[in-house]
């Protein structure tokens, strides 16, 4: 007792190796710098990931998704961690359509058990081409996911994250991301929020 790691979900909703696979990926590495964590990560590039199609299945048999896809892959880390992480591009000022259907997939595993993420603290990042592109739409997309499943959203404070990480990427993929100084600090931000919560929910259950 005591000496648990936190478990880390990350998720990057883009389907290339360009700007949010990049920040996702460096938000996990900060995050093992700074806390005693173990991370997992999960891409949607080169995923497949089909669409919720509505058959009710989950709802009915309480046996997860009739779809059998990389999603399996994200119910178990869903599971397993303490604390998540989206990561999305923006696509037409929102989330991109692989962000929304992983969010949608997790229909699923609600049906099967409604607290699959009860009190797990969860934290977006959006990636814009643009400096104000839809990100916040796109972290706030996010943050109701995580609201909608008994996740605590967090942001990253005021003066410099607010609702979260946002960047702009100026549409050259991680080197744009890298050069993101105020993203950059907006994602330092809100991952130690992030963890600090977890940590503290963490304390929390060991004196329970
Ligand atoms: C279909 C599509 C729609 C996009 N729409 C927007 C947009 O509304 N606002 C914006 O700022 N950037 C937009 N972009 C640019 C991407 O958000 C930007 O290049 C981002 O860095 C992509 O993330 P990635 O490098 O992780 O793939 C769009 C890109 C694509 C492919």
């Amino acid at each position: 007792m005591g000496d648990e790691k936190v478990k880390l979900f990350g998720i990057c909703g883009s389907p290339r190796k360009g700007a949010t696979d990049y920040i996702v990926q460096e938000a996990l590495r900060y995050a093992k710098e700074m806390y005693d964590v173990e991370t997992e990560y999960f891409s949607a590039m080169g995923k497949k990931i089909n669409f919720c199609i509505h058959c009710d299945y989950c709802i009915r048999e309480k046996k997860g998704c009739v779809h059998n896809d990389d999603m399996q892959n994200v119910y178990e880390k869903l599971k397993w961690a303490d604390a998540l992480i989206i990561g999305t591009p923006v696509y037409q000022g929102m989330v991109s359509g692989q962000t929304k259907v992983i969010m949608d997939r997790c229909r699923a595993i609600a049906a099967q058990d409604i607290h699959f993420i009860l009190n797990k603290p969860g934290a977006a990042i959006a990636v814009g081409g643009d400096r104000i592109g839809g990100q916040e739409p796109s972290i706030q997309a996010i943050l109701n996911f995580y609201v909608i499943n008994e996740a605590i959203p967090v942001g990253g404070g005021s003066f410099g994250a607010n609702l979260g990480a946002s960047f702009w990427s100026k549409d050259r993929g991680a080197e744009g991301a890298k050069e993101d100084e105020e993203g950059l600090k907006s994602m330092r931000k809100t991952i130690n929020r992030l963890l600090k919560l977890a940590l503290m929910i963490q304390k929390t259950k060991e004196t329970l």
